[in-house]
C-alpha cells in the first residue's frame, strides 16, 4: 500500500489562504509525487471544499476533516457529520488527535465511537494515539498505546478494508515542540502498534498504515520515512507552507 503523507492544518488558514497554499502545492508537486506515495490535506472544515476543489480535482490528492460527530444529523450545535464532510470532498477524518483528547477533554470511548461511525458512513478514519511526557517517564508508553488502540478500534469490524483505517502515533510531547522522537522510540512504538494490529486483525494488520507525527520537518523526514513500520507521516507546523510540506512529501 502507498505511504500516506498527511498535512494537518489544525486551526490555520482561511478559505483564501487554503486556496493559495493548495495552488502552490499544485505547482510544486505536479508530476513530482513518487509513485509509492499518497497525499492527504486536512484543512479546517470551512476550507475543506476549497482545498478539495484544487487538490482533489486537479491533483487527485485526498482531503480530510479534523473531526466528526458520531450522528447523522440533529441538535448537536457546533458539530459536523460524515455526510457533510463527504459532500465537501472529504475522504478521511481524524479521531482522537491529542489536542482533542487533552485540550477538549475527549474520552477514549467517544474516540472509538467516532472511528466506528465514520467508517460505517463511508469515511476512511485516522485514529491518533500517543503518550504524554509524564506517561513516558512513568514507563507507561505501551499501556497508553494499548488502551488507545483497544478503545479507538473497538467498533472497527473485523472485515474492514485495510485502506480505510490508519493509525497515527503522535507522542504528545513531540507535537509542536520541535522535539522529535528518537528513531529508536519511533521504531519501538510502531513495532508495538503493528503487533497489536496483527493481534486484532490477523494478517490484514500488517497492511494497515501506521503514521508518525510530532515535529516532522523537511530535514528529518527522510530518516523517519526509512524506519521500520513507518507508513507515512502526519505533519502539523511544517505542513502550513507549501514549500516545506512538498519537501517532506518527496523526502
Ligand atoms: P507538529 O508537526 O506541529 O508537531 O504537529 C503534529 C501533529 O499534531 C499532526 O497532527
Amino acid at each position: 500500500m502507498n505511504k500516506l503523507m498527511a498535512a494537518n492544518w489544525k486551526m490555520h488558514k482561511t478559505i483564501k489562504e487554503a486556496e493559495a497554499t493548495a495552488s502552490e502545492l499544485l505547482d510544486l508537486l505536479s508530476g513530482k509525487l513518487p509513485e509509492d506515495r499518497d497525499v492527504l490535506i486536512i484543512p479546517p472544515f470551512t476550507a475543506l471544499k476549497a482545498a478539495a476543489d484544487i487538490l482533489l480535482t486537479r491533483l487527485g490528492y485526498s482531503v480530510g476533516a479534523q473531526n466528526l460527530y458520531p450522528e447523522e444529523k440533529g441538535a448537536f450545535t457546533g458539530e459536523i457529520s460524515p455526510s457533510m464532510i463527504k459532500e465537501a470532498g472529504g475522504r478521511f477524518a481524524l479521531a482522537g488527535h491529542s489536542e482533542r483528547r487533552h485540550v477538549m477533554g475527549e474520552p477514549d470511548d467517544f474516540v472509538g465511537k467516532k472511528v466506528g461511525f465514520g467508517l460505517s458512513h463511508g469515511l476512511a478514519m485516522i485514529l491518533c494515539i500517543g503518550e504524554t511526557i509524564d506517561e513516558r517517564k512513568a514507563g507507561e508508553v505501551e499501556d497508553v498505546l494499548k488502551r488507545h488502540l483497544d478503545t479507538g478500534l473497538a467498533e472497527v469490524p473485523a472485515d474492514v478494508n485495510a485502506e480505510e483505517i490508519v493509525v497515527a502515533y503522535e507522542p504528545v510531547w513531540a507535537i509542536g515542540t520541535g522535539e522529535v522522537a528518537k528513531p529508536s522510540d519511533i521504531v519501538e512504538a510502531h513495532g508495538f502498534v503493528r503487533k497489536e494490529l496483527e493481534e486484532k486483525f490477523g494478517p490484514k494488520g500488517n497492511a494497515i498504515r501506521i503514521l508518525y507525527g510530532g515535529s516532522v520537518k523537511p530535514d528529518n523526514a527522510t530518516e523517519i520515512m526509512g524506519l521500520d513500520n513507518v507508513d507515512g507521516v502526519l505533519v502539523g507546523g511544517a505542513s502550513l507552507q507549501a514549500d516545506s510540506f512538498s519537501k517532506i512529501v518527496t523526502a
